[in-house]
């Protein structure tokens, strides 16, 4: 069982209201995935499908994969089989993806679990297509930074509770070793975001629209291949 299994459906209620997912992580990462109609998007780590559900509103076919077999369950009981579910822990190979099948990957928050990314993102380059796109949020370093304290240069996992009491294991790094693991797994950046909350959050969450207006919560990419 993994951590997500075991506050699946909170976590579901959650990601479906919260103002961090969505009026500030799924705008500024749906903005830099652009047009999808009729392309194929993987979904790597689609949580309970409130990406996927996006991805085929927008004309999308969608292979959709997590590690939590019960967030998977509750993404597959709202959107059935219009996605292509899987269970798959991305530290293992993609190998039942061929070479360049995908045109585009959405990775939204889900890099810092990874304790050594460079073997996923070795794996989502060989199956993305040779013009195709990923785009990627993860924890902004500076927030971790300020949030942790100690240095901001640290590599490291480290443990998190949440307000809701979930413990939550993440990777620390500063931002050179995010952008240099992507040259290593043989993608270059095509744009960075450091996003902002959407107007709509200043009147359903002041306090934090205030904080993110002036602290980065998040950071979005999206990468090409080199
Ligand atoms: C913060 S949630 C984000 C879910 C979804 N992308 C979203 O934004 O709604 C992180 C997700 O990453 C998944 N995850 C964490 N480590 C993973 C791994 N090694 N392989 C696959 N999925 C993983 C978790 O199960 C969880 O669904």
């Amino acid at each position: 069982m993994t951590d997500y299994d075991q506050f699946a459906q909170d976590y579901d209620v959650k990601a479906r209201n919260s103002p961090h997912n969505t009026q500030y992580d799924r705008p500024a990462l749906l903005g830099l995935l652009g047009d999808i109609a009729g392309a194929l998007v993987l979904d790597a780590g689609c949580g309970s499908g409130l990406y996927s559900e996006e991805l085929l509103r927008r004309g999308a076919e969608v292979i959709a994969i997590d590690r939590s077999a019960r967030l998977l369950d509750i993404a597959r009981d709202r959107l059935g089989d219009r996605v292509q579910w899987r269970r798959h822990d991305l530290s293992e190979p993609l190998e039942w993806l061929p070479d360049r099948r995908v045109d585009h990957v959405l990775m939204a928050l889900v890099i810092h679990y990874l304790e050594s990314p460079v073997p996923a993102l070795r794996e989502i380059h060989r199956v993305l297509r040779d013009n195709g796109t990923v785009v990627l949020s993860t924890h902004h370093p500076a927030s971790d930074w300020q949030r942790l304290g100690g240095n901001y240069f640290a590599d490291e996992m480290y443990e998190d509770t949440w307000t809701t009491g979930w413990v939550m294991k993440y990777r620390r790094r500063p931002l050179q070793t995010i952008t240099s693991e992507f040259t290593q797994a043989g993608f270059r950046i095509d744009e960075l975001i450091e996003p902002r909350p959407i107007p709509a959050m200043e009147a359903s969450s002041p306090h934090t629209f205030d904080r993110l207006s002036r602290e980065p919560g998040f950071i979005s990419f999206r990468l090409t291949k080199r």
